[in-house]
Formats: C-alpha cells, sequence, structure tokens
C-alpha cells in the first residue's frame, strides 16, 4: 500500500514483544479508507440492529451504512427485511429515523410502497412503456440474523452469518441473548478513524488510566477464537456493566456456564461490531466509518426480557445506561487526541505492550484484508 511504508508494516507484523503499531497513514490515510470500504466494509456483514427493536409491522429503522442508506422494515407478515432506503423512481430517500408506517410514502412524486418492499402507488404512469411493476419494488439488502441480532451484507458471495461467527455463539450460548430486549442507544460522532474505536476496546491496558473515574484497572485474559472475532474477558465475578461503587440491580442470567460466571466478554466482530456481554445484560459497540479520520459510534444495551418487565426496572437500568455511556465517551475523548498525534509529521509508531496482543491482532486482521499489503 502506498500509503504504508513496508519498513513500517514489517515492524508492525514482527512477533508481538518486538512489534510497534501501525504506521500513521493506516489511520490518516483516505486512500487506506477506500481500500477499507472496497474491501472490508462492503465485504463482510455489518451490525444493523435488533430485531425487537421493531416489535410490531410496520415498525422500521433506518440507518446509515457503508454501502449507502438502508431500512429495517417489519413487514405485515411480520417478517424483518433490510431495503436500500430510496425511491425507485428517482432516489429520493424514504424514510428517516424510526416509527412505524402502513405504507412507505415517497416524499418526493408520493410512489408509495408495501411493508414488504413491493411497489403499491406509482401516480401517472401509465404511458411509461415496459413498466413493470414487480420490478420496481424496494432494493432488497441481504440480512441474516442470531438470536434477535441483524446483520445486513453488501457481498452476495459472502459466506453465510454463521460461518462469519464461528464459534461465538458458542461462547455466548447460555447468555440466551436471543431473549433480550434493547431498552437503550446512544450515538457518538468520533473524530477519529473507525480502527481506533475497535483497537481500543481489545485492551484493558489503557482501563486504569482513561476509566480512572469509572470502571478502573482491570484484568483480562484472551481467549481462543474461531470465525471472523476476537474476544478478551475482563475477570469479574460480579457484573461490570455498573461502576464498581454500585451494585448491579439486577440478578445474573440462571444458567451461565462456568466461563461465563468468570466475567465480561469483550468482542470484536470483524469488521466493526463489538457485543460486550456481562452476567447480567449486554450492550454493543458498532461503528461506521465514514471518513480516515470521522466515525459514528452507536451504544446499544440489553437485557433479559424478563428484567425488563419488572416494575423497578427503568429506575435500576439507569446506572448502566450511565456507565455505558461515560465509559464510552471516556474512550472518544482520548481516542479523538490520538487521532490528532496520528496526523503529525513527527509520528513514528510506537512499541507494543504484550497486553496489546489483540490490538496487534486486530490490525493485522485488516491489514491482510487489503490487497497488495
Ligand atoms: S423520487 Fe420517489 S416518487 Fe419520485
Ligand atoms: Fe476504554
Amino acid at each position: 500500500m502506498t500509503d504504508l511504508a513496508q519498513d513500517s508494516l514489517a515492524a508492525a507484523q514482527a512477533p508481538l514483544t518486538q512489534a510497534k503499531s501501525m504506521p500513521a497513514g493506516f489511520y490518516t490515510s483516505e486512500d487506506i479508507f477506500t481500500a477499507e470500504r472496497q474491501n472490508i466494509l462492503l465485504k463482510h456483514w455489518s451490525f444493523a440492529g435488533r430485531e425487537d427493536q421493531l416489535p410490531t409491522p410496520g415498525d422500521y429503522k433506518a440507518i446509515d451504512t457503508a454501502g449507502g442508506p438502508v431500512v429495517l422494515l417489519r413487514g405485515d407478515d411480520g417478517q424483518v427485511r433490510a431495503f436500500a432506503n430510496f425511491c425507485r423512481h428517482r432516489g429520493s430517500i424514504l424514510l428517516e429515523g424510526s416509527g412505524n408506517c402502513r405504507r412507505i410514502v415517497c416524499p418526493y412524486h408520493a410512489w408509495s410502497y408495501f411493508t414488504d418492499g413491493k411497489l403499491y402507488g406509482c401516480p401517472d404512469m401509465e404511458d411509461a412503456e415496459g413498466f413493470d411493476r414487480v420490478e420496481n419494488g424496494l432494493i432488497p439488502v441481504r440480512m441474516e440474523t442470531w438470536e434477535g441480532f441483524i446483520f445486513i451484507t453488501f457481498n452476495q458471495n459472502a459466506p453465510g452469518l454463521a460461518h462469519h461467527l464461528g464459534d461465538l455463539p458458542g461462547r455466548m450460548a447460555s447468555h440466551r441473548l436471543g431473549e433480550m430486549r434493547c431498552t437503550w442507544t446512544l450515538t457518538i460522532e468520533c473524530a477519529c478513524n473507525w480502527k481506533l474505536l475497535l483497537e481500543n476496546a481489545m485492551e484493558t491496558y489503557h482501563t486504569g488510566t482513561v476509566h480512572k473515574d469509572s470502571v478502573g484497572a482491570q484484568t483480562s485474559r484472551t481467549l481462543k477464537t474461531e470465525g471472523q472475532w476476537l474476544c478478551l474477558q475482563v475477570i469479574s465475578g460480579r457484573s461490570i456493566a455498573t461502576l464498581p461503587g454500585t451494585t448491579p440491580a439486577f440478578p445474573a442470567i440462571e444458567g451461565l456456564d462456568e466461563d461465563a460466571r468468570q466475567g465480561t466478554y469483550f468482542t470484536v466482530i470483524h469488521p466493526t461490531c463489538q457485543f460486550a456481554v456481562a452476567q447480567d445484560s449486554m450492550w454493543w459497540l458498532n461503528v461506521l466509518p465514514k471518513a480516515a479520520d470521522r466515525s459514528v459510534l452507536e451504544v446499544g444495551g440489553c437485557f433479559p426480557q424478563q428484567v425488563t418487565e419488572r416494575a423497578d426496572f427503568a429506575d435500576n437500568a439507569a446506572a448502566y445506561y450511565q456507565r455505558w455511556e461515560q465509559v464510552a465517551r471516556e474512550d472518544v475523548e482520548i481516542l479523538e487526541r490520538q487521532q490528532i498525534a496520528l496526523g503529525s509529521v513527527l509520528y513514528r509508531p510506537g512499541p507494543l505492550s504484550t497486553r496489546d496482543d489483540l490490538v496487534q491482532q486486530l490490525s493485522l486482521w485488516v491489514l491482510n484484508q487489503l490487497p497488495n499489503h
């Protein structure tokens, strides 16, 4: 890659005890960003939301993706689908935010669509020769779900989601994530490269400093994974989904396996999604890369359905939301400063700690997807 000097890449690929960080261009070059979009973001599966965020027929959620605007939509038949979120006439965006609709009506010239994507109405099109309603429904986006988590891809040839997730479903089986409900989301605009967000999530080296006023120092172990994901476990017999001074209000999920009881799984599901799975809840951090130095982070929080039905749920969930938000903002703040330094003409890749093992693995995963690396 032209923006990555070969000697720097060799140092980044050295054994961990001799390895250095990736060169600055990996995080600052628009050419690298374009190559990542083609070879990674449009090629793999991306997390898009939870099915339970669309509980009722007609519910929709418009999302921004690496491949353009997409809408998740629960049809009148109860099925959740993903479509390109624009009109087949002349391309107006159809839906924004989230809500419920009986028909999707284009705000431009009022073509309309059923909730399963079929074209419903198209005024004054009688004289258009060869016009075929069936061919002018919304464009479907390839979508698969696992335990209520929706993933999409723009690559018709990508191996299925189960192949992508490898042994993640087995590792998380005792959490019964399919029984969870998403009760909270937060969106943060970040002036940093998408990979900094994910690398940060894969080490606890920083937690005693960056998070000294919140979660504090943590110890973790790296777990072996198969498939397109990485995992470390932060060791703590109690859930770390609330801050250390507060006692988690909700009980541990019944039937957690021996490993799951030891702590919280922090994962990166390549390329842009992180699931954090604690003994009583899970939260995701999903990154939408916008430019080499700009990303959007969405944080979402989920609890077992029966917990969300408790009378004291809202009062006690607030402590979880506060922790998830505070820690995410602490991370973004330090990463935005790191991004500024990466733009310095004097920047040189620094040596890695053995606690940066997954930082290195993550960078090399990305590098290996790029042509001529
Ligand atoms: S762009 Fe939608 S009806 Fe014209
Ligand atoms: Fe952090």
